[in-house]
């Protein structure tokens, strides 16, 4: 018994010591891309698969923002479904002024709602 109380008195100090530094770590700063830029963002997006129709070219551009004046940074194919997120209204082409955003391995980019099949609608997708 004195053995097993003389014990634990000395490993205490130990224990005692290690609780605090455990809680005296600094927060980690979390990278902006991490952070949804707002909560409204997050209840909006929306992941629908859409096909790229209506091109009788061999691909279809995807740019870097809802224009046709940013550059185009990457291709999605004809006859292929994709995830879109979300729209953003901007230059329209053949009458359609709807742009979805789709993820490539860069980041987002966006497909006039032109060339994606109907399951593409603005409501479906929620703006970005
Ligand atoms: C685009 O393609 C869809 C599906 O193939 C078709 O229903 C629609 O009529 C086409 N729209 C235009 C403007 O050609
Ligand atoms: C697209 O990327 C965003 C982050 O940039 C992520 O939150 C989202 O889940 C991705 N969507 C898909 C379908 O991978
Ligand atoms: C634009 O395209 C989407 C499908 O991608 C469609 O739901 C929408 O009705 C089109 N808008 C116009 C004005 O044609």
């Amino acid at each position: 018994m004195k053995f097993q109380v003389t014990l634990a008195a000395a490993f205490l100090p130990l224990v005692a010591l290690a609780v605090p530094t455990a809680e005296a770590q600094p927060a980690e700063p979390v990278p902006a891309e991490q952070v949804p830029r707002s909560l409204d963002e997050v209840s909006k997006r929306s992941s629908i698969g859409c096909k790229i129709v209506n091109s009788s070219s061999d691909k279809v551009n995807c740019r870097s923002g809802p224009g046709t004046s940013y550059p185009v940074v990457a291709y999605v194919f004809p006859g292929t479904t994709y995830t879109f997120n979300c729209y953003k209204s901007g230059d329209c082409y053949e009458g359609n002024c709807t742009w979805d955003r789709v993820n490539y391995s860069g980041g987002v980019c966006y497909v006039n709602g032109y060339y994606t099949s109907s399951a593409c609608s603005a409501a479906a997708l929620g703006k970005c």
